[in-house]
């Protein structure tokens, strides 16, 4: 009986990588920008240490940075001016989101802009989308209005739009009102399993879009639920999903895995603003090693699958491995 050791392919530090099975890379990544309309809106995030909510004009500056840095994507998260029940700062040609994908555009014609699709920061109430007269987010009146603004934001130069709503039908919606435009280019990265989770917590604060009654319960889907990730990929897929999304990421690797297993559509994973927020209070105490537990965290995304990995440690990681 010859002797298994498995430690024979640990001793160094070359042997171990000549035989690591997963590697983050930095074109992988996608940083998450908050921008905001107003200047005094613009500052830090004292629940997301180390990022900022930024000035148009900064957002240009933080994303050369990044550029050059080797994060070439970037998901973009209005902070508008102006918010009221039919979120119509958000579908305005002059808001924020549209003036700043064009001054990106401009600045730096290669980048990636992601922006994404939602109501929530747009709306008085801080829902997803349009209240019915029960209070209740009404689905297809909503889907209306992401449609209108997925349009505008194709029209100010956006490469890929992101609807993080979890509207039914909005794919298919925002897909054909796109072609129908001109703007076939345009992708969709869905947010496809978005889950209603406490780790959006300090995201609510960054983005002033904590809802003022009631929770996201009845679009966002149940924790407990794995199936129902797949259908709802499914459909995002069969609507014309380019890229699907799970959301949060750390504690659904697990239907990050099921997602890969399923499909062959690039599947990206969000690493959450509270998963972000926990990792960093850790680390301000001195209880990990701050370095070597961002790296072992993106990896696990990786590692479950994912092709494209959203996370505010983009910049970090950049710097330390691009
Ligand atoms: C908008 C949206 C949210 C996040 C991304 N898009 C918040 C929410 O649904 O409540 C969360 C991102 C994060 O926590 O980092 N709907």
């Amino acid at each position: 009986m010859i002797a298994i050791r498995p430690r024979r392919l640990r001793r160094t530090d070359v042997v171990r990588s000549l035989v690591r099975e997963n590697r983050v890379h930095v074109d992988q990544l996608i940083a998450p920008i908050f921008v905001a309309e107003r200047a005094e809106d613009a500052g830090p995030i004292a629940s997301m240490p180390g990022v900022d909510r930024l000035t148009r004009e900064a957002t240009v500056r933080e994303a050369r940075e990044l550029y050059e840095l080797g994060i070439k994507s970037v998901l973009l998260f209005g902070i508008p001016a102006h918010k009221d029940a039919r979120a119509s700062s958000n579908y305005d040609p002059q808001g924020i989101v549209p003036q700043t994908i064009r001054a990106l555009k401009a600045a730096l014609p290669e980048m990636v802009i992601v922006a994404d699709l939602c109501n929530c920061e747009y709306t008085d109430h801080g829902h997803c989308g349009i209240l019915d007269a029960h209070g209740d987010v009404d689905n297809d009146a909503t889907v209306a209005l992401l449609v209108r603004t997925a349009a505008v934001y194709a029209e100010a130069g956006v490469d890929v739009v992101a609807p993080s709503d979890m509207m039914d039908g909005r794919v298919g919606a925002i897909r054909s009102a796109l072609d129908a435009r001109a703007f076939a280019g345009v992708a969709i990265m869905s947010y496809s399993a978005k889950y209603a989770s406490a780790f959006y917590g300090p995201f609510r604060e960054a983005a002033g879009a904590t809802p003022q009654f009631g929770d996201r319960r009845s679009y966002q889907m149940d924790p407990s639920n794995a199936r129902e990730a797949l259908r709802e990929i499914a459909l995002d897929v069969e609507e014309g999903a380019d890229i699907v999304m799970v959301k949060p990421g750390l504690p659904y690797l697990d239907v990050v895995r099921a997602a890969r297993d399923n499909f062959d559509v690039p599947i990206a994973v969000y690493n959450v603003s509270g998963e972000y927020a926990m990792l960093k209070a850790a680390i301000a105490q001195g209880w990990i090693d701050g370095d070597r537990a961002v790296d072992e965290v993106l990896t696990s995304f990786v590692r479950a699958g994912a092709d494209i990995v959203i996370t505010y440690f983009a910049k970090e990681y950049a710097r330390r491995h691009g």
